[in-house]
This record gives C-alpha cells, structure tokens and sequence, in this order.
C-alpha cells in the first residue's frame, strides 16, 4: 500500500472518475450515507410486505375457502409476477442484512474504543439492540421458511394414521391446504411460543428500524418528529397485534381444525 492512500472509515466519498450509473451505484453502496439510505429503503419495502403478508393471513379466521383461494391465487394465477416477487423479496431482505451489517462493522472499526459515558450517548435500548433483533428475525425467517414454505417442521396425519407433508395436503377443490397447514402449527404449543416470543423481538426491531428510516431519510425534522415516532409504533403495533392474533386465535379454536 502506498503511503498516499487514504482509506476513509465511511467508504469512498465520491464516486470514480468516468461517470455512468454502474459506477455511481458502487460509490452509493460503498458510501456509508449510501449504505443507510438503502439499509431505510429496502426496510421501508420489507415492513409494506409484512403488512400485506399479515392481512393475507388473517384470511385464515374467514375459512379454508378463502385463505386456500388466496394461496392459489398468489401461487397459480400470477405467472410470471409471483416469482419476480419472490426475488425481489430475497433481494431486498439479502441487501438490508448485508448492507447493515457492513455498517455495524464499519463503525465498530472506526470506535474501536467503547465511549467512556455511554449512558451519555443518545441511543435507546431499542437501537442498541438491533443488530440482535435483527439476527432474530433472520432466524425466524429460515425457520418460518422450513415450516411453512417447505413444510420441513412437522407432517399432516391422515385419518388412517399415514403421515403426509403438508405440502402434499389438498383440499376439496385440489388447491394446496394452506388452512390445515396453519391451523396444524398453531395448535402445537412449542410452535406458538416460538412465534410469540420472535413477533416481540420483530415489534422492537420495527418499532425503532420505521421511525430510524425515515431520520436517515431526513423526513424526521422538528415538523413530523412525534408523527413519526408515532407511525413507527403503530405500524409496529399493527404487524404484532395482526400476528399475534393469527397465533393465539387458532390456539384459542377460532379457527377449527378440519381433521
Ligand atoms: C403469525 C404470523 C405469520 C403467519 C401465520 C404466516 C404464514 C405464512 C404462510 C402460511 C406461508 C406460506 C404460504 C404458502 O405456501 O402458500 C408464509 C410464507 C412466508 N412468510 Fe409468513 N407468516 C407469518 C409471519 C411472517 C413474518 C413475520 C415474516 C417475515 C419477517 C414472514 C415471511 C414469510 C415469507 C418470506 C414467506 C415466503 C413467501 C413465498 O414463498 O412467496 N411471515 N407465511
């Protein structure tokens, strides 16, 4: 390394000489301003999923018929469009993780000594803690993953005691028994506490990560400060009190087995 190289703790500051969209890209997301304005946006996208995802699933308390018909629809009559879907999904939930550990660590490189005071420094235990919410959420994402995209969790038991995967499950109509699937993992009392305790740590980690992505931003100035705040619990509160009634519903029989 020549001694005239500077290295900058936050990324390049510009972008290299030459101009064109591929290089700027690069210096964006080399750039720690780059990096967070991502790390708000690819969340922004991710909690409008989860909000659609848990208003989808509260079709479970309407019956087989339509949470089945729902599940169909999503699977069979978009096309092309769910799979693009899909990868945008995988994609924006890969760039948000990478991009927010890369600045953890860059900023853990260039504090290499913890502050003497921290009580002095703002920050709340909520955004102290979001690395670890966040890996949470990454656990129970796979997991979520393995029990009910790929059914690898627990199997369906036939009335003549042969135990299918759930995946094989159909309903009356030949659609996949998407009902069964779910009413099956919250009637199971280790599976329910699995997702109440990780829907708690998903509130925390949205609660902050909402009002944080609109600072980054820079929409959260004197004007809207308390409305954000305000959004980022309520919209943290709506995706917990959703899903939480979705687990706790079916475990109270608001939704009854069909087998
Ligand atoms: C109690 C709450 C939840 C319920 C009942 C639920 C239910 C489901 C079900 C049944 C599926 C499979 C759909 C199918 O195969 O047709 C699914 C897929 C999925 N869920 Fe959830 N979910 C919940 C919470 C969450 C949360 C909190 C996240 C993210 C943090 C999440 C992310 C996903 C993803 C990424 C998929 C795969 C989507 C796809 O394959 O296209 N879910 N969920």
């Amino acid at each position: 390394m020549s001694a005239s190289t500077v290295i900058n703790p936050k990324g390049s500051a510009s972008a290299p000489a030459g101009g064109g969209a591929g290089p700027f890209a690069a210096a964006a997301l080399n750039s720690s301003v780059g990096a967070k304005v991502l790390v708000a946006l690819t969340g922004v996208s991710l909690v409008t999923f989860l909000v659609f995802h848990m208003i989808g699933n509260l079709k479970v308390f309407s019956g087989p018929d339509a949470i089945n018909a729902y599940a169909h629809f999503l699977k069979h009559d978009l096309g092309a469009l769910i799979w693009i879907a899909r990868a945008g999904l995988l994609g924006l939930f890969v760039l948000h993780l990478a991009l927010a550990l890369r600045l953890k660590a860059r900023a853990r490189a260039a504090r290499p000594v913890p502050y003497a005071y921290p009580n002095s420094v703002q920050a709340t235990p909520e955004s102290r803690t979001m690395l670890m919410t966040g890996l949470v959420v990454l656990v129970f994402v796979l997991f979520h993953l393995a029990h009910y995209t790929f059914a690898w969790v627990h199997g369906a038991e036939l009335p003549d005691g042969k135990v299918v995967s759930y995946l094989d499950l159909q309903d009356a109509k030949g659609r996949h028994d998407v009902y069964s699937m779910v009413v099956a993992g919250f009637t199971t009392p280790w599976l329910c506490a699995f997702y109440i305790v990780t829907q708690l740590l998903l509130f925390v980690h949205l609660r902050h990560g909402i009002q944080s992505a609109f600072q980054t931003l820079g929409l959260k100035n004197a004007r809207f400060r308390a409305a954000i705040s305000f959004l980022g619990v309520a919209v943290a509160g709506a995706i917990l009190i959703g899903n939480l009634f979705i687990v706790c519903g079916v475990w109270a029989g608001l939704a009854p087995p069909l087998r």
